[in-house]
């Protein structure tokens, strides 16, 4: 080996490390992922490990702002303005939770470019296979087999509000502060729940669900709390453990926590205040350390106005409130929710769906999702089971989709900007012509719910006529 000191001086590096090979070094760890940008935002360099996550190639980004190309890192405008540097902020990119550096890179004082230095949170980071091990690690002794299948990495979403709900996951999961998780139907609390708890210090404890609607009332007690052998009539010989008991160490998580029955409620808070549990038939107490990971789709504050939920136990629950929005209200999220349970369903019907047709996707953003993502994974199932082809299209979609759908005058623009704008774009009569004649057939398809028939009545045309339409414009 050539030792060449004196070399490199400007890295305050003594050796054989030449600054190219440095460079190499740390754009290939892995661990991190790096990005770097001109003045303009431009990117100038972006790491592999980064490129991976991304799920594109790295000519992709080269020479391209990185506001198109990667928009999670809008915050490196700040830093090419202001020149100042921003530490450890805590975001998601594409499923992953990571942390981001931004540092401005300033030649004699002017603000020549910055890096975005990125170092990956989640267990497992880009390229490296998760470990096979840890399978029922987290199940619980007695065969109820709970234990967590999710992690943060699960919880699918780009939107400004699912980046900022996840920064607060990752930030309060170490904590032990019991959590309240509100929201709609199928937004995803469950999943959230478990990402708390596969985030927490506790991940090697137990994760214990108990759902507070689907118990009858007068099982709820020992279900929580346990009870004594002889406790009632039919009690197990031996007596038996309750999920209070049984997730000690780790977090339980009380589903549809608005359900709790009033006497049970005093029972739970008084668990809250000291921790400790005494089991049916029993006059001993002993302690439980559980955190807890409360859920309601209903409105708790409401319950407490009307006295149906103790005042006292929702602010011992409420420490921390994670609030997931409607589907509804997140639309950018869709596309991908939609790419990621059309893999899902591909991997487990063994089929090629390649995806949705335009039609569809502009429905699927205008439909309003009471059911959120349970409902948008079911249409996707639904359509599985009916398509024939390679593509979802209108006619495998839900009447209720359909319905809802149906072009009310207000939310779509205005039909003279659209061919203003694909004038300007260069489209010739007979393109608008068709793009035009589409929009009008399916917008008659929606309201006779994809009945074609009274599509073409609709339309004061012959059947015929519309499937030859409909072909010769895709929509078949
Ligand atoms: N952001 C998301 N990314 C990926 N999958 C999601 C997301 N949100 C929800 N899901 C999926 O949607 C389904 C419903 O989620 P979950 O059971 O957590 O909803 P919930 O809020 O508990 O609903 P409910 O109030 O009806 O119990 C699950 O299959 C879940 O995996
Ligand atoms: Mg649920």
């Amino acid at each position: 080996m050539v030792h060449r000191e004196g070399t490199n001086s400007n890295w305050g590096l003594r050796g054989d490390v030449p600054a190219d090979r440095l460079l190499q070094a740390i754009f290939n760890n892995r661990h991190e992922g790096l990005v770097v940008v001109d003045s303009q935002g431009v990117i100038g360099q972006i790491s592999e490990s980064l490129v991976d996550v991304l799920q594109k190639s790295q000519n992709y980004f080269i020479g391209r702002p990185i506001s198109e190309t990667c928009p999670y890192f809008r915050r490196i405008a700040r830093v090419l303005r202001t020149g100042s540097p921003e530490f450890g902020k805590i975001q998601a990119i594409s499923g992953k939770s990571v942390m981001v550096d931004y540092i401005p890179i300033t030649d004699h004082g002017e603000i020549t470019g910055a890096l975005a230095k990125v170092t990956f949170l989640s267990p497992q980071y880009p390229g490296e296979k998760r470990p096979a091990a840890g399978k029922g690690r987290n199940k619980i002794s007695g065969g109820h087999g709970y234990g967590v299948k999710y992690n943060i990495d699960n919880i699918l979403g780009s939107s400004p509000q699912m980046i900022d709900l996840k920064e607060t996951l990752l930030k309060i999961a170490p904590r032990n502060s019991n959590v309240l998780i509100t929201g709609e139907s199928g937004t995803g609390k469950e999943l959230f729940a478990q990402a708390i708890h596969a985030a927490s210090l506790r991940r090697a404890g137990p994760f214990v669900k108990i759902n507070c609607a689907a118990i009858p009332e007068n099982l709820l007690e020992s279900e929580f709390f346990g009870y004594e052998e002889g406790a009632f009539t039919g009690s197990k010989k031996g007596g038996q453990a309750g999920k209070l008991e049984l997730a000690d160490k780790g977090t339980v998580f009380l589903d549809e926590i608005g359900e709790l029955p009033f006497t049970l409620q005093a029972k739970l808070l008084r668990f809250i205040q000291d921790g400790e549990i005494q089991k049916l038939g029993s006059g001993e107490t002993f302690v439980s350390d559980v955190r807890i990971v409360a859920a309601t789709n209903v409105n708790l504050e409401q319950l407490v106005k009307y006295r149906k939920f103790r005042e006292d136990l929702y602010y011992r629950l409420n420490v921390v409130n994670l609030n997931i929005p409607p589907l509804r209200e997140r639309r950018e999220d869709i596309t991908l929710l939609v790419d990621h349970f059309i893999d899902k369903f591909n991997r487990l019907f063994k089929f090629k769906v390649a995806g949705v047709s335009p039609e569809v996707k502009t429905i699927m953003h205008r439909y309003s999702w009471p059911g959120n993502v349970r409902e948008l994974q079911n249409v996707i199932e639904r359509a599985f089971n009916i398509l024939e082809g390679n593509i979802i299209l209108p006619s495998h979609l839900p009447s209720s989709l359909l319905k809802e759908t149906v072009y009310t005058g207000e939310k779509a623009d205005h039909p003279i900007a659209s061919i203003a704008s694909a004038l300007n774009k260069g489209q010739t009569l007979e393109e608008i012509m068709d793009q035009m004649e589409k929009l009008v057939i399916l917008q008659a398809l929606m309201i006779s719910h994809g009945n074609k028939a009274k599509t073409a009545q609709l339309l004061n045309i012959s059947r015929p006529g519309l499937y030859k339409k409909m072909s010769k414009l895709g929509l078949t």
